[in-house]
Parts: structure tokens; C-alpha cells; sequence
């Protein structure tokens, strides 16, 4: 027994020797001289020894545990010590930390809501799970409505609570994700009435078959204007603004006939093309265009939708994708780098 108290003790104190900061030396205490440690363990046997036995070992044992707890406790205090005199240079330049930045979308948006803000537009956004009524019926395009097919979307199963409350509301109890900006037109003639001038930018899905020009989430800038004697003009005044404001003040713009069933007539805009100015080019496809989006003047029964009477009102509306005009501004050819979350990509802006 004193052999091995003594050699425990030896190991130790060699082990000791070896520590080098301040945990590796909290360790070896615990694996030592803690509660259920090496040295702890060999003096709980001492209680099977005989009296005359006991008396010495105990007094060695004793003896040992209280040289290796200064030990212990001197070590400690050379370590603390290395530690405080440890040199740390102040000068050195700190870690960076990393700093997100705007999407680019984002930034289009920004600079889109300021240009119609100081035409006097408010901006407002609107819900990304909207309901068949305002996505399509109160825009004009019924259940039947070939319209739809261009549109498919993502339906969403509503629980019986959800039921009730939107039944209260006399809103439709079928519920999916908004296809376009466009059901907020109604929405805001609702909320506000006429006269009106606003614009919503939103996220929009649909249900495509992806690849590098078609996405399932997407980007949408919606505008609306109502009041009196509004008329076409005005539309083209101020779709003449957005183009010039994003792609300089040479840009002319282009409108020509096309159905949307919320609009009548129905027009799509285009703008000479920012890379070759019109003489044609691979972005273009030798056009000299860009279409940007579809316009027109709301229906007299979309503007009935939003409770403003069509005798007394008129209005335009038009409606953009932001993520394309990203696309385009930016050069990207795959639609899919924008939702990718790729910082390869997002980086570069
Ligand atoms: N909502 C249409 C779409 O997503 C775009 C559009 C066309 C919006 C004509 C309008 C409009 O406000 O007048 O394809």
C-alpha cells in the first residue's frame, strides 16, 4: 500500500510537470485528488487495514494528499501568472465581421419606390396567400376563364377554423399563393377609394416547370391610378418616367395592343433596348425592345369590384416583373440565382 501511494504520487507529479494552461491542470486535479479520483480512491481502502497499518499509511496518505494539493495549487498560480503576462498587441486589425447587403431585386424595388413616391404614389404591399376572389374573380377572370391557365398556381387546404372566419368575412374560402401583384388593386380600392395612386411591389409564385426563365417565386411591381378624367395618356406619361428612370433618358417607349382581362384596352410596354438602344442586339433578340409589362385602363367591373363607381372614375394600371427587370439590368441569364441563396452570386451586388 505505501509503494503504490508513493508511485500514485510519483505519477502525479510527473503528470504535473507535463500540464500546460489552466484547464489541462483543472483535469488532472479532478482525475486525482477530486471526489472520485485516483489518489481519493486509494485512501477510501485504507479503512480495510488493520489498526497498527492504518496509522501509518493514514499519516503517509495524508501527508502526500496535502504536498500534491499545494503542489496543485502552485501550479495554478504559475499558470495565471503566464497568462496575465501574456502580451496582447491592441494594434492588430480585429476580425472583420461580415455585413449582408441588399438583394439586388431589392435594390431595383428601392429605387422604383422612390421614383413613384415622388410621382405621388404611396407604396403598399399586400398578402402572398391571397384568395381565388381577389386573384382572379374580382380581376375579371372567372373560374372558366382560359386567362387561369397561364396562371396556375399553388392551392392551399384550409382547416375548418380558417373557414368560418374567412366566410365572415365574405371573402371566398379558396385559398393559394397570389400569381401576381394584381389582386391588391382591389384590395386598395376597397381600403381607400378614390381618388388613388399606388404601387405594390410583392413576392408572386406560380406553379412552373423551372429552368433558366421560368421560376415557381418571383418578383412583382403593381401600379394603379384612379380618379377623374384619368386617361390613357396619363398611363403612357407615366410608364415613360419608369422606363427613363431605369434605363436613361434616351429610352422611348413602345405600347401595343394586348388582352388582360382586369384592363380595357389592354396594352404591353416595352423600351428600347438599354444595350444597343434599338439597333438590336442578343438581349433584345434583334428587336430593338424589351417588353417590360402589361397596362391598361382598369375594367369598369374591376373598378365595381373595388366599390368605385366606373361612371364617375377611370384609371390605369400596369404590371412589371422586378425579378425580369433585375434580370436584365444586371445581365443575369438564370432566374433560378436569384431564390439560390448562392453568395458566389449575391456577393456581386
Ligand atoms: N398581372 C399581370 C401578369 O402578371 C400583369 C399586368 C398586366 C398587370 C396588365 C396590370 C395590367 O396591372 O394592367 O401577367
Amino acid at each position: 500500500m505505501k509503494d503504490n501511494l508513493q508511485k500514485l504520487k510519483q505519477d502525479i507529479l510527473q503528470k504535473l510537470s507535463e500540464v500546460k494552461d489552466g484547464s489541462a491542470l483543472r483535469n488532472l486535479e479532478i482525475k486525482t485528488l477530486g471526489r472520485k479520483g485516483e489518489l481519493t480512491e486509494m485512501l477510501r481502502k485504507i479503512n480495510t487495514l488493520g489498526l497498527e497499518e492504518k496509522k501509518i499509511v493514514g499519516k503517509l496518505a495524508n501527508d502526500i494528499k496535502l504536498e500534491l494539493a499545494g503542489k496543485f495549487r502552485a501550479a495554478a498560480e504559475v499558470l495565471e501568472g503566464e497568462r496575465k503576462n501574456e502580451f496582447i498587441d491592441l494594434t492588430l486589425p480585429g476580425e472583420k465581421t461580415k455585413r449582408g447587403h441588399l438583394h439586388p431585386v431589392t435594390i431595383l424595388e428601392n429605387e422604383l419606390s422612390e421614383l413613384f413616391s415622388s410621382l405621388g404614389f404611396s407604396v403598399l404591399s399586400g398578402p402572398e396567400l391571397e384568395s381565388d376572389y381577389y386573384n382572379f374573380e374580382a380581376l375579371n377572370i372567372p373560374a372558366d376563364h382560359p386567362a387561369r391557365d397561364m396562371q396556375d398556381t399553388f392551392y392551399v387546404a384550409r382547416t375548418g377554423a380558417e373557414l368560418t372566419r374567412a366566410d365572415a368575412d365574405g371573402a371566398d374560402s379558396n385559398l393559394l399563393l397570389r400569381t401576381h401583384t394584381s389582386p391588391m388593386q382591389v384590395r386598395a380600392m376597397e381600403k381607400y377609394g378614390a381618388p388613388l395612386r399606388v404601387i405594390i411591389p410583392g413576392r408572386c409564385f406560380r406553379s412552373e416547370a423551372t429552368d433558366a426563365r421560368h421560376e415557381h417565386t418571383f418578383y412583382q411591381l403593381e401600379g394603379l391610378m384612379v380618379d377623374k378624367n384619368i386617361s390613357f395618356t396619363d398611363l403612357k406619361g407615366v410608364l415613360e418616367a419608369v422606363v427613363r428612370r431605369l434605363y436613361g433618358a434616351e429610352t422611348k417607349l413602345r405600347m401595343r395592343p394586348k388582352f388582360y382581362p382586369f384592363v380595357e384596352p389592354g396594352a404591353n410596354f416595352e423600351a428600347t433596348c438599354f444595350l444597343c438602344q434599338g439597333r438590336g442586339c442578343r438581349v433584345c433578340k434583334n428587336s430593338g425592345w424589351l417588353e417590360i409589362g402589361g397596362s391598361g385602363m382598369v375594367h369598369p367591373k374591376v373598378l365595381a369590384a373595388g366599390r368605385i363607381d366606373p361612371k364617375a372614375y377611370q384609371g390605369f394600371a400596369f404590371g412589371f416583373g422586378l425579378t425580369r427587370l433585375a434580370m436584365l439590368k444586371y445581365g443575369i441569364n438564370d432566374i433560378r440565382l436569384f431564390n439560390s441563396g448562392d453568395l458566389r452570386f449575391l456577393e456581386q451586388f
